[in-house]
């Protein structure tokens, strides 16, 4: 993954379609085809960083009317009609339906055709382009949620891309008049990167979620769990932001404590046991981290582990604590 593909081109290479490339600034006319989330809030931000958006395809009239009336020069125009009134192509329509669209459109050289996905590949929009016509992927690090939130957000976001390699350094620039940080993803890339990001995003929910029900079992209720373990959470992300993962790593399994590890397990099994997968499954991370930062020998590690792998409930080991002792 690199942070930057070169200097832009302002505009794009071999422009060899019959239509001639109609903006004064030499950039390319951008053409949106799907008014919902994305394609909205794209469509005003580029528009407001003075990127000529052109042209609307939408399948409902309300929604592209309400985005004409917000961009400047923008029209409605049907899907198959896009590259006559753009030389590129935003394809802002959910990921399912994005080989139906590109079948419905047709590219010339000169001409390009992106899709916002973070999970698919460029090539997904093969089936769109004739001879010497580029594709795309740019995907925005932002929950598109309501517009004007999602406009603010696109500056100092991370936008990921990745297509043929002529077009990245126009998205590269598209990405930072933006305000984005544009971030090149190797070839074969994007299913890696969008799982982390899923895991970032959804994840991390999960996470607070399994936080949430375990605090149940000492009598808190969400908003009192969030209330004192979201400031735990900020600490460990401050930390690992200074020094690195493995050094904000903290706890019963840096230690090697296997009787309050047992005491959890016991605990959660009782009173949360819905949250055990995953305590197992951070838990197996946080030994193998432990073991290279040098903090666990290998039979810690090893006991430890043992007591991760047992199936059911397990039970407590003499002089290693009981259900609910605490410790460190
Ligand atoms: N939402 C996010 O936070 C987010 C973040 C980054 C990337 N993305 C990606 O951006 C793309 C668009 O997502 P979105 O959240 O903007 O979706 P969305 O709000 O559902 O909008 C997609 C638009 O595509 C059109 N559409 C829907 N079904 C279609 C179909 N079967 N054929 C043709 N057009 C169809 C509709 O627009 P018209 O009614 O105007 O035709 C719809 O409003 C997806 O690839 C998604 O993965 C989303």
């Amino acid at each position: 993954m690199t942070h930057d593909p070169g200097e832009p081109p302002h505009g794009l290479p071999g422009h060899r379609h019959p239509h001639a490339p109609g903006d004064p600034s030499g950039r390319p006319r951008v053409g949106i085809a799907g008014a919902g989330a994305v394609g909205s809030a794209l469509a005003i931000a580029l528009a407001g960083a003075g990127w000529p958006v052109r042209a609307v395809a939408s399948r409902d009239p309300g929604r592209s009317a309400r985005l004409v009336a917000q961009v400047p020069g923008l029209r409605a125009v049907p899907l198959a009609e896009l590259p006559e009134e753009a030389d590129l192509i935003l394809a802002t329509v959910p990921d399912d339906a994005l080989p139906a669209v590109a079948s419905g459109l047709r590219l010339y050289g000169g001409q390009a055709i992106v899709h916002t996905s973070g999970a698919l590949p460029a090539a997904v929009l093969a089936p769109a382009c004739g001879a010497g016509a580029l594709t795309g992927s740019f995907h925005p690090l932002v929950a598109f949620a309501e517009t004007t939130r999602a406009v603010s957000a696109l500056r100092g976001a991370t936008v990921a891309i990745e297509g043929d390699a002529p077009l990245l350094p126009l998205l590269a620039e598209l990405a930072r008049d933006l305000g984005a940080s544009p971030v090149l993803l190797p070839p074969g890339g994007k299913p890696a990167y969008h799982a982390a990001a899923v895991l970032a995003a959804g994840g991390m929910i999960a996470l607070l979620d399994a936080i949430a029900e375990v605090a149940r079992g000492a009598g808190m209720d969400e908003a009192g769990a969030l209330a004192i373990y979201l400031p735990l959470v900020r600490q460990g992300l401050a930390n690992a932001e200074a020094g690195g993962i493995a050094a904000a790593l903290t706890g019963p399994f840096l230690r090697g404590d296997a009787g309050t590890v047992r005491d959890h397990l016991a605990t959660l099994e009782r009173l949360a046991p819905g949250a055990l997968d995953l305590y197992r499954a951070a838990a197996r991370r946080e030994v193998a981290i432990a073991r290279e930062r040098g903090a666990l020998d290998a039979s810690a590690a090893l006991r430890l582990g043992g007591l991760l792998d047992e199936p059911g409930r397990p039970g407590p080991a003499a002089g290693e604590g009981t259900e609910g002792g605490r410790r460190g």
